[in-house]
């Protein structure tokens, strides 16, 4: 259990979840890391913790550097107990230790784990904290992730704590953005924006516009590799999502019975494609709805399809949509489509999930049993007229 240098005085000592798959719902399929980062100055700081069941694991690499009973500071830039889970362990073993956090950090930390003996120190935006030759200036970002979220910026290594902001769920060994295939990275940056982060995109953007004032050197997140050699790359991409801007693409999600809603799934697409459009077609079968989000993330168009089953959409559908709805993309199309055998109910119920989504609806299709070559030619026109 090594710690890994950054710079001179700063390392590396968090813990790696190689078995993670699940993080509340959304699949993890490469596993993740919690970072924490240990400084080493005339004050010993160390910026969050990790899982509880990962705090060994970070002690044993802050031991390759230092006594942990030496820490001075414990930054906690996030009460969600992926980053503050091993706080109590650390301050049993640093009992001299002050807890740096915002108000609300506070508030969550005493609520999560009692701390009424804990001595804390609060912090605001702009309130710096002088570690001897190195300091931290600290910028609250409520709701990036939690209401209690801040991030801390050292200008004199120019490195930006970012916590949750700019992170992905990705376990290794290595730990720079220059170490691992990039095209991985950026794809589970994706998927941790769509499915984490997500909602909060006018806040993202007032962080991304705090940043632009930083002179950023590298971005330490709280998950998965740091941004070293492709900083532009990730600020473009987080400006982008936080935009809502889309790009000419559909996303076609359904889930089938006999295979009628499958058919008029595959009409819709071969109406998009025809058009010009990317495609992306998603079986709730077989697809993670995590998954999924990463590509409605850039897309015109979430068509969601299902036949009716016991007088309801499928369960499938169903689900795919409370997590939509949670999530809210903005800016969005969308068609609904189903078949149904006696009771035409599931395309009433998706048409209203959208719209309680704030999705512009186009068209809808409610078709009884099995569509036939006509019904399907029309669903390819109805849509094509309207791209
Ligand atoms: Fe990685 Fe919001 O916790």
């Amino acid at each position: 259990m090594k710690a890994i240098q950054m710079t001179d005085n700063i390392f590396w000592v968090g813990g790696i979840d190689w078995d993670l798959r699940n993080f509340h719902g959304y699949l993890t399929q490469r596993g993740s890391t919690y970072n924490a980062y240990l400084i080493i100055d005339e004050k010993i700081t160390l910026v969050d913790t990790t899982k509880y069941y990962l705090v060994d694991e970070m002690l044993q690499r802050i031991s390759k550097v230092i006594d942990p009973s030496k820490i001075d500071y414990v930054i906690s830039n996030h009460v969600e107990m992926d980053h503050s889970g091993g706080l109590p362990a650390v301050l049993k073993a640093a009992p001299n230790a002050q807890v740096l956090c915002s108000p609300k950090g506070e508030q969550g930390l005493k609520a999560h784990y009692g701390g009424e003996d804990w001595n804390f120190k609060i912090v605001e935006s702009g309130d710096v904290l002088s570690l001897g030759k190195h300091s931290l200036q600290f910028l609250l970002t409520p709701m990036v992730h939690w209401p209690d979220n801040m991030v801390a910026y050292m200008p004199e290594e120019k490195i930006l704590f970012s916590n949750d902001s700019f992170g992905q769920h990705i376990a290794s060994s290595e730990r720079f953005d220059d170490e691992f295939p990039l095209e991985i990275i950026v794809q589970e940056a994706q998927k941790y924006y769509a499915n984490i982060v997500l909602p909060y995109a006018a806040q993202v953007q007032k962080e991304l516009e705090a940043a632009s004032k930083l002179d950023i050197g590298m971005i330490a997140p709280s998950h998965g590799l740091i941004w070293k050699n492709h900083i532009p790359l990730i600020v473009e991409k987080y400006t982008q999502w936080a935009s809502n801007n889309t790009d000419k693409k559909a996303v076609i999600v359904y889930d089938t019975m006999w295979g009628s809603t499958k058919k008029m799934a595959q009409k819709i697409q071969e109406a998009f494609d025809e058009k010009g459009y990317r495609t992306v077609f998603c079986s709730l079968g077989n697809w993670h709805i995590s998954d999924i989000m990463t590509e409605v993330i850039d897309a015109e168009y979430v068509c969601v399809g299902s036949p009716t089953l016991n007088k309801n959409m499928l369960p499938t559908v169903s689900s795919f949509l409370t997590y939509l709805k949670g999530l809210a993309p903005k800016n969005r199309k969308t068609i609904a489509f189903g078949s149904y055998g006696w009771g035409q109910m599931s395309v009433k119920q998706i048409q209203a999930e959208l719209e309680s989504c704030g999705m512009q609806i186009t068209d809808s299709f409610d078709l009884k049993y099995i569509p036939s070559q006509e019904q399907l030619q029309d669903i390819y026109n109805r849509v094509s007229e309207k791209l």
